[in-house]
């Protein structure tokens, strides 16, 4: 237990310049207490007392504002800075040293049954307010923006930025996408507008055919009346 608390307290100093002293985290960071009692809710949840693991969750989340689903699997050195309104899933699995900031929602679309929640590889960060949506993994190493809403797989080491979610950053190289989400393409109005230049490809074709038809008949009517006019000359 000893051991735990000294990794829980050293995950809070290392990332908050704002820590100060070990006996501060103790007393004053809800990311520390949301952490003990999950590891209590746990133990019940997987001895079958999940009433009571539901119990310990829900008080916690009266306690702290963060929400830990029993079920979910953390790893060591979890780290929510601020802690409200965070929700953790019940299938979310945790790798080492996550930092959570408030108001992250680990949670699923709806859409899945049994697992889904996300993955969350080690060293991953999620900035304040993201939504990371579906039973997906999160790569090692990588960061999710404040903000962002990520419903598809992140590789590790990358950076994912926005709504939907998109990786901007990866390997420490920029990713150079269009990040213009006013001016999207229309591929209805691409369509017509290549049907509209078909049209008027047909048109100038038929036009020319035309032409050329009338040119033939002109030239016809030019010989028969020359024809005619022999005829007339010879009966004379
Ligand atoms: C995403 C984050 C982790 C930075 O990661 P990074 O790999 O260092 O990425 P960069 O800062 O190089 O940013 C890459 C691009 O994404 C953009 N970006 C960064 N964070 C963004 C966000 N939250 N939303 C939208 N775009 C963002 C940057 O402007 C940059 O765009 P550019 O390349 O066109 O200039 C950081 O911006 C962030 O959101 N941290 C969360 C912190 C937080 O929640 N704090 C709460 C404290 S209470």
């Amino acid at each position: 237990m000893f051991k735990h608390w000294k990794r829980d307290i050293q995950a809070v100093l290392d990332r908050d310049p704002a820590a100060r002293t070990p006996l501060e985290v103790v007393l004053c960071y809800p990311s520390f207490r949301a952490v003990r009692r999950h590891r209590r809710a746990h133990w019940l949840w997987t001895h079958d007392m999940k009433l009571l693991a539901r119990l310990v969750s829900q008080r916690t989340r009266r306690l702290t504002g963060i929400e830990i689903h029993p079920g979910a699997t953390i790893g060591e050195g979890l780290f929510i800075d601020h802690g409200t309104g965070v929700v953790i899933g019940e299938t979310v699995e945790l790798g080492d040293n996550v930092t959570l900031y408030q108001g992250v929602t680990l949670g699923g679309t709806g859409k899945d049954v049994g697992k889904r929640h996300p993955t969350l590889g080690n060293n991953v960060v999620v900035g304040s307010g993201a939504k990371v949506l579906g039973p997906f993994k999160v790569g090692d190493h990588s960061k999710i923006g404040a903000g962002a809403i990520v419903l598809k797989e992140v590789p590790p080491h990358c950076t994912v930025v926005g709504n939907p979610g998109r990786v901007v950053r990866m390997n420490d190289e920029r990713v150079d996408i269009d990040l213009d989400q006013v001016n999207l393409p229309d591929p209805v109005k691409e369509r017509i507008m290549a049907l509209s230049a078909r049209l008027d490809e047909l048109e100038r074709c038929v036009n020319c055919e035309r032409r050329t038809q009338d040119a033939a008949c002109s030239e016809r009517a030019e010989r028969i009346r020359i024809l005619k006019e022999e005829l007339e000359n010879e009966d004379l």
